[in-house]
């Protein structure tokens, strides 16, 4: 009980937008010899919206999964909500992980599951959530923020590609983490359910006031998503600023990721 009454006493004061939620400096992380992270330095601020932008293999899905814990980084500093990441014991990462959402790249459903009890599932497994009527509550609310009220008894296997990218948001979602993370939220949709996926992300942001980092190669996305865009290449963060002056940026990489947009 006392531990629930902290992490609400800590979601409740904090809506302070130059509060630093994600602080990273000088990270770095190596896989053998390959040293994928070489100095990354960003600072998320709280309801902040950052994409990062770069080519395959740069290690932006390694950045993210240094934020969650689940890799360890070989040097620098990550801090999650002030704390350092890489000092918290395995009851502190565990709280830490409740307060993030993490869209996976492959955006995983349990296909033996109805789209239902795939959203059940954290709020009674995390949360531990028994009561069936706030179970029954907190699904239909987050289906219908995702525009999948009627698709709450189908199985995974029935939905579109589309569909199936809703109720994995959804299931990250309903949790109603501070903080998602979005691993290429868009990739292998076609444009216009892209582009409604991505006025979701932004719809999440103004309805939960969530801190997101998402990552993606779908400029349409960041310019419907980002309130900062950074671009990262060979382990550093070499250019930033809003879509707008990325768009003008005299960076030659940023023009390349920029060239084919008016
Ligand atoms: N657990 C791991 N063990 C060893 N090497 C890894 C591991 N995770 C990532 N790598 C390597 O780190 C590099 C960066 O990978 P990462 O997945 O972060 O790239 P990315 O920027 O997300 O690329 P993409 O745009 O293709 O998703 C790659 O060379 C990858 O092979
Ligand atoms: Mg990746």
């Amino acid at each position: 009980m006392a531990e629930q009454e902290l992490t609400l006493e800590k979601t409740e004061k904090a809506n302070d937008p130059n509060e630093v939620v994600i602080e990273i400096k000088n990270l770095k992380k190596s896989f053998g010899n390959k040293d994928v992270l070489k100095d990354i330095n960003l600072d998320v601020h709280r309801g902040e919206n950052v994409v990062v932008l770069g080519r395959s293999g740069q290690g932006k899905s390694v950045t993210i999964q240094c934020i969650v814990g689940m890799l360890v980084p070989d040097g620098g500093t990550l801090r999650v909500f002030g704390d350092d990441v890489v000092d918290l014991g395995e009851k502190e990462l565990k709280e830490l992980r409740m307060k993030i959402g993490f869209l996976f790249q492959s955006g995983a459903l349990y296909d033996s599951m109805t789209v239902r009890e795939n959203l059940e599932f954290p709020l009674t497994r995390v949360l531990k959530v028994t009561d069936q009527s706030e179970l029954d509550q907190r699904v239909e609310e987050i289906l219908t923020s995702v525009g999948l009220a009627d698709a709450a008894d189908k199985m995974p296997s029935d939905l579109s590609g589309g569909m199936r990218k809703r109720a994995g948001l959804a299931r990250t979602l309903i949790i109603k983490p501070e903080i998602m993370l979005y691993d290429e939220p868009t990739t292998g949709l076609d444009p216009i359910t892209s582009r409604e996926i991505s006025q979701l992300i932004l719809e999440m942001q103004k309805k939960y006031k969530t801190t997101s980092v998402i990552i993606t190669h779908d400029m349409e996305c960041a310019r419907i998503t980002a309130d900062r865009v950074v671009i990262m290449n060979e382990g550093e963060y070499i250019a930033e600023g809003t879509f707008e002056e990325m768009l003008k940026s005299d960076n030659e990489l940023a023009k390349s990721f920029f060239k084919d947009i008016s």
